[in-house]
This record gives C-alpha cells, sequence and structure tokens, in this order.
C-alpha cells in the first residue's frame, strides 16, 4: 500500500492519477478530503500537526510519500517542519513503513540560512536514522511558481521577479517531477541513489521566461525585477507572514548567491519538458 501524504497538493495529485495508472494500492492523506479531485481513491483524514492521526492513516502501509508544506501564514515554519518531520517519524516507526520517498530540494544538504530550501534539510536529516528505505527527491524550481503572476502580466504586461533578468536558475516542470517520483515509488527507477536531484531540459532567466509567456500571451511581457531590499515588504503586501516572507527572502538570496547548489551537479536528472511545452499544454 502506498501512502501518499498532501495527495491534494500539486505534486500529490499529480503522483497520484501517475500512480493510478500503474495500478498499484494508493491511499492518500488528506485534511480536507472534499479537495481531493478523484473521488475513487482511497483516503484517511489526518492533519500532519497531529500525530495519532497522522500515526493511523499511516497504519497497512508499506511506502509512504512525505512533503513539507509551505504556509504563507505561519509565524515559525522552521519549528512547523521539525514538528512534522518529528510526526512522521513517530508514524513510520509505529506503522513499520518499510519506503520513504521524500519531496525535498535542490540545496536541502546545505547548512545555511537557505529559509524555505532548510524545511527540506530538516525533513532529510530528521528521516535519515530511520532504518527503512528512504529516497529524496529533490527538484529545482517549478514552473508553476511562475503561474500566479499570470493576471499582472496579462494586465500589465510585467512578469515581477526576485531574480536577476540575466541569471539563469534550473527550473523543472511540476508533472515531470511527480512522473518522476511515481516511477521511484514503483521501483521502475533502477537507480537505487539515496536522492536524486531535478532539473529541467535547460536553465532560464527571467527574461526569457517573461519573452515565452509574451508567445504563450501573443501580447509583450516584460520582466520587472524587484530589487532584495523590496522583497519583504513586497511579500508582506501579498499575504505572506513576517517569518515566512523572512525565509522565502533567504531562500531567493541563497539561490541568487549561488548558495543554494547542487549536491552532484555532474548527475542531475534532466527531465524533458520545456516550458513552452509546460504552458502550451495546458496542464498548468
Ligand atoms: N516551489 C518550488 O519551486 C519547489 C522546488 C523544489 C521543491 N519544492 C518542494 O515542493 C513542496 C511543495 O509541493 P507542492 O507544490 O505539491 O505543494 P502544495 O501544492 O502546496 O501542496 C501541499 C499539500 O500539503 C497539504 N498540507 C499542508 N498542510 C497540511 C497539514 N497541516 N496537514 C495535512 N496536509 C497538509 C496540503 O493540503 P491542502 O490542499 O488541504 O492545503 C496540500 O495537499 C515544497 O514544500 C518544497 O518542499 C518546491
Amino acid at each position: 500500500m502506498n501512502i501518499i501524504v498532501g495527495a491534494t497538493g500539486q505534486i500529490g495529485s499529480y503522483l497520484i492519477s501517475n500512480l493510478k495508472k500503474k495500478n498499484v494500492p494508493l491511499r492518500a492523506v488528506v485534511r480536507n478530503p472534499e479537495k481531493l479531485k478523484d473521488a475513487s481513491i482511497e483516503f484517511r483524514k489526518a492533519d500532519l500537526f497531529d500525530k495519532d492521526e497522522l500515526t493511523k492513516a499511516f497504519e497497512g502501509g508499506t511506502s509512504v510519500f512525505v512533503l513539507t508544506p509551505e504556509s504563507q501564514s505561519s509565524d515559525d515554519i522552521i519549528g512547523d517542519t521539525e514538528r512534522i518531520v518529528s510526526n512522521y517519524r513517530h508514524a513510520i516507526e509505529q506503522t513499520g513503513i518499510e519506503r520513504v520517498v521524500g519531496l525535498s530540494c535542490v540545496g536541502a544538504h546545505i547548512n545555511a540560512r537557505t529559509g524555505n530550501i532548510r524545511m527540506s534539510g530538516i525533513l532529510e536529516q530528521g528521516l535519515n536514522d530511520l532504518e527503512v528505505r528512504k529516497t529524496f527527491i529533490r527538484p529545482s524550481y517549478y514552473f508553476s511558481n511562475w503561474l500566479g503572476y499570470m493576471e499582472t502580466m496579462k494586465q500589465y504586461g510585467v512578469l515581477p521577479t526576485f531574480f536577476p533578468e540575466n541569471l539563469s536558475i534550473e527550473m523543472n516542470s511540476p508533472l515531470d517531477v511527480a512522473e518522476f517520483i511515481a516511477n521511484v515509488m514503483v521501483e521502475e527507477v533502477t537507480d537505487s541513489r539515496d536522492f536524486f536531484e531535478l532539473c529541467g531540459p535547460r536553465p532560464y532567466t527571467s527574461g526569457e521566461v517573461a519573452r515565452i509567456f509574451s508567445n504563450v500571451l501573443g501580447s509583450p511581457v516584460i520582466p520587472q525585477v524587484i530589487p532584495p531590499d523590496k522583497w519583504q515588504e513586497t511579500l508582506l503586501s501579498v499575504g505572506f507572514s513576517e517569518n515566512t516572507a523572512m525565509n522565502l527572502a533567504d531562500m531567493t538570496r541563497a539561490v541568487v548567491e549561488t548558495i543554494a547548489v547542487p549536491e552532484r551537479p555532474a548527475d542531475m536528472v534532466r527531465l524533458p519538458t520545456t516550458l513552452d511545452d509546460y504552458l502550451i499544454s495546458g496542464s498548468a
């Protein structure tokens, strides 16, 4: 039985549809069952902060997919992550789960002020000594992060970006990431590495991202760079708490200053979908 945490989220829901096609036993772990897209999927309701609910949700499972959710409103996102990871540990140990696949992030191995990337480090380090088989998946920046600016691009022809216009960043399709995770879960990826670092066919600059959106939308889009001294106030103005704004700013700085880098750059797995194809396919 494959247990999928975060099944109503982006990666979790794509993962469920990929695994369903492979006809493997599946259970979604959700806090809000109404959000589950596929009503035919077995589910258990659990909040990740509730150790007992989570343990019940893992009962009967052999493998589990886990992640560290990001919340804009938290006052202590790092402390929240530590609590969630501690609950994962408890639930895995109590239920005899044999296999853990964790959604992590490029840069998870780095012990520095990397904000949200630290959350992935906490997941990996927090589960590391469990005597079960573990594989961590470390994707690059999701193409889907840009979709939040769609209305701004359509209305004003600008793409706000925290990155310098000409800085190349590795990015990947979240659909490719979910498909890769599904293949790892059913052992179709034969390489038995402890972690996989993922990226797309090539890196993109914000300028290129704006040009691609411009082509897809059929109207001009230019990048509008938000300078570092405006990051925090920009994030606060769109609903982030002081704490989550600080952590997102720290993560952005770690990317811009190339602190958040892959551990084994020569072994990165290049996923196939380009940003153009991701946007044109309409699956975005
Ligand atoms: N964004 C990037 O560029 C990037 C790059 C590399 C790695 N990552 C990793 O990918 C993760 C995000 O994955 P995603 O896009 O699939 O996230 P997502 O769409 O935000 O989904 C998060 C899932 O977690 C669930 N969840 C949140 N808090 C919960 C709680 N207290 N109890 C139970 N369930 C809870 C959500 O449930 P609801 O639907 O009920 O809210 C949702 O199903 C990040 O956290 C990071 O670790 C991100």
